[in-house]
């Protein structure tokens, strides 16, 4: 089927479906929702024959759904209407929640059912709830739209049609006046349901260390406790609020006043300044807690294999990120395991470099110079670890320097469903590190390695295991994942075979090593680097300040919306019996 994809940015949902459709067959391009004019350009130069819309913000202009079929995905139960659906499904603390496939209508989210589909609620962030269970909805119900839509005589069922229980309502979007927290008289779980609600956009306005601030990315404290309200400790970037029956740790805070810092989201402690470093340092160490904490690397251990969680918010790997693992990887190097197993965290694996806190630096190219060491730093030990096997086990999506750190243990698994982005094109044409010129030519081979690069797509993980870029897919949710591959890891620990291979290992780390060091591909990467953040030209500068700060789109790239090659242009033509 010829698709449109109508969205207001390529986001997570709008990359697996892209990937999800392409790889069944259908002829696909995408165009950004920016302006009425530029969508009716769109639809006429690629006629399609279904326009689908995973992500809006405003509705589709009346003449494009009276021309066009155009189906909606709406993050809620059938009859839901209106803006922050997820928001008040999180906030309200339902059991249950759905995503529904409709026909754009008049009234937005009012139009026919074409599928729909329900799943439990998790207690955890809308973010978290919207890359698993929204996503996993949302392409169960699409494909079953897609189906409907091929078969003949299916008519979409109207919303008044169904039956009580199951159904939603239409409501107003959600205010900050309706997120306000009171921390003197809310509990731990009140307070969390709130932030949770509004993780990772838009936060919630509250007044903390004398600013008006939006808090961000929260965890349960089960320990610490305090006056309600105060601060009461810091960890790393984290600092820890007093409930009236426990705390909660924010882990990102962005200003709200004007000329005042930053207007993106930076690690609490940097933001509060002095009022967050008077307050008590409560380190965790690595091994995992027994009571809910912040706590973002954690280590266990079991039957000869370790166990090393990161989950860093937003999958983001600062300096301090960077130096923090590798010292936490090499404490795991010193216990007696033969397999030792990397699993990021449960919603990303990692998305490389830190932007925000290189666009916060006083010398952008300068952080991102020591961004990019600490990054190889992390990499290479990864790569050179000889005494065991490494395995790394992407629970959730990962682009770009963040793909070629898993790509440096020796078996590397992914979530079905995890969203790859192996390439550093889209950042203003990075060129990369991270030892990628190494690694992928190594795993797909020259030819496939110069595709994924120049594609910029995103690949599922099917689709990367094809490719050779990583061993294998297992598990349907994060937890699927660890459970399915600790299984893999406990079998291998325990396999006497390991012992030949870990050798086998050794010498072919040593052979690879004579034929080029793998200093020499880090010293050619960083040369390019060089050139990204110190050269002449700024256009890495140009797209990351764009990307933390952002700034819309005003064009759809070229890459993404086909429509606009000749090729299309020409065969739309032929179609409308103008060409
Ligand atoms: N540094 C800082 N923040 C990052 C980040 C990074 N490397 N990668 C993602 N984020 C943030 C986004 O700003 C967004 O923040 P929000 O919670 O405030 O909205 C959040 O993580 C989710 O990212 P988003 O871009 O919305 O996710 P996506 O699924 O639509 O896209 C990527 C995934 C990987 C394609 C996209 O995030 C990306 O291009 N990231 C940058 C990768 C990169 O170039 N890294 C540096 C070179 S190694």
């Amino acid at each position: 089927m010829r698709i449109l994809i109508l969205t207001h940015a390529f986001n997570s949902l709008t990359q697996r479906l892209f990937a999800e459709l392409e790889r069944r067959g259908h002829d696909l391009s995408v165009e950004f929702d920016i302006n009425d004019g530029v969508t009716r350009e769109a639809v006429t130069a690629f006629r399609p024959e279904l326009v689908l819309a995973p992500f809006l913000k405003r509705a589709i202009p009346d003449d494009i759904w009276q021309h066009w079929l155009c189906l909606v995905v709406h993050p809620g139960i059938p009859g839901d209407r209106g803006p922050s659906a997820l928001d008040w499904a999180v906030q309200q603390g339902l059991d249950w929640w759905g995503v529904t496939v409709l026909q754009a209508e008049a009234e937005m989210d009012a139009g026919p059912i074409w599928a729909w589909e329900a799943f439990p609620m998790r207690p955890d962030r809308k973010s978290s709830l919207y890359c698993n269970e929204v996503t996993e909805a949302a392409l169960a119900a699409v494909l079953r739209a897609l189906q409907r839509r091929s078969a003949t005589g299916f008519q979409p069922r109207p919303q008044e049609g169904i039956e009580e229980g199951a159904r939603g309502s239409p409501h107003r979007p959600i205010r900050q006046t309706d997120r306000e927290l009171d921390w003197t008289t809310e509990d731990t779980e009140t307070v969390l349901r709130k932030l949770r609600a509004a993780d990772s956009q838009p936060g919630i306005r509250d007044r903390l260390g004398g600013q008006t601030l939006r808090l961000f990315d929260p965890y349960p404290e089960d320990e610490l406790r305090g006056p309600p309200g105060e601060l009461i400790a810091r960890r790393h970037g984290a600092v820890c609020r007093a409930t009236v029956d426990g705390a909660v740790w924010i882990g990102h805070l962005r200003t709200e006043e004007e000329g005042n810092g930053f207007p993106f989201k930076r690690p609490a402690v940097e933001v509060l300044g002095e009022a967050a470093r008077a307050l008590p340092e409560r380190a965790v160490g690595l091994k995992e807690a027994a009571h809910r904490t912040f706590q973002d690397l954690a280590y266990r251990e079991r039957d000869g294999v370790g166990f090393l969680y990161f989950a860093f918010y937003n999958g983001a790997m600062g300096t301090p990120e960077c130096e923090r693992l590798l010292a936490a990887y090499r404490q795991a190097w010193e216990r007696p395991t033969r397999v030792l197993v990397l699993l990021g965290g449960p919603d990303f694996w990692s998305n490389g470099l830190d932007l925000r806190r290189i666009e916060a630096a006083a010398s952008p190219a300068e952080e991102s110079w020591q961004n990019i060491q600490a990054m190889n730093d992390l990499v290479r030990a990864i790569l050179t670890t000889r005494d065991r096997l490494t395995v790394a086990a992407m629970r959730g999506n990962a682009g770009a320097g963040g793909v070629f750190m898993a790509l440096a243990a020796d078996r590397v698994f992914a979530r079905e469903g995890v969203v790859l982005n192996p390439h550093y094109k889209n950042m203003g044409n990075l060129y990369g590190s991270e030892y990628w010129t190494y690694l992928l030519p190594r795993r797909a081979g020259a030819n496939a390695s110069r595709t994924i690069m120049e594609r910029r797509l995103p690949l599922l993980a099917g689709e990367a295991m094809e490719l050779g870029l990583i061993d294998g897919v297992c598990g349907t949710s994060p937890t699927g994942t660890e459970n399915e591959v600790a299984h893999w890891a406990f079998q291998r620990a325990a396999d006497p075979a390991l012992t030949d291979d870990i050798a086998t290992k050794g010498r072919r780390l040593d052979a690879a090593e004579v034929e080029k060091p793998l200093d020499a591909y880090r010293a050619e990467e960083l040369e390019r680097m060089r050139l990204n953040f110190f050269g002449f030209d700024p256009s890495y500068h140009v797209a990351r300040y764009n990307f933390v700060h952002k700034v819309p789109h005003s064009r759809t790239p070229m890459y993404l919306a086909r429509h606009r090659s000749l090729r299309y242009r020409s065969k739309a033509a032929y179609r409308s019996g103008t060409g």
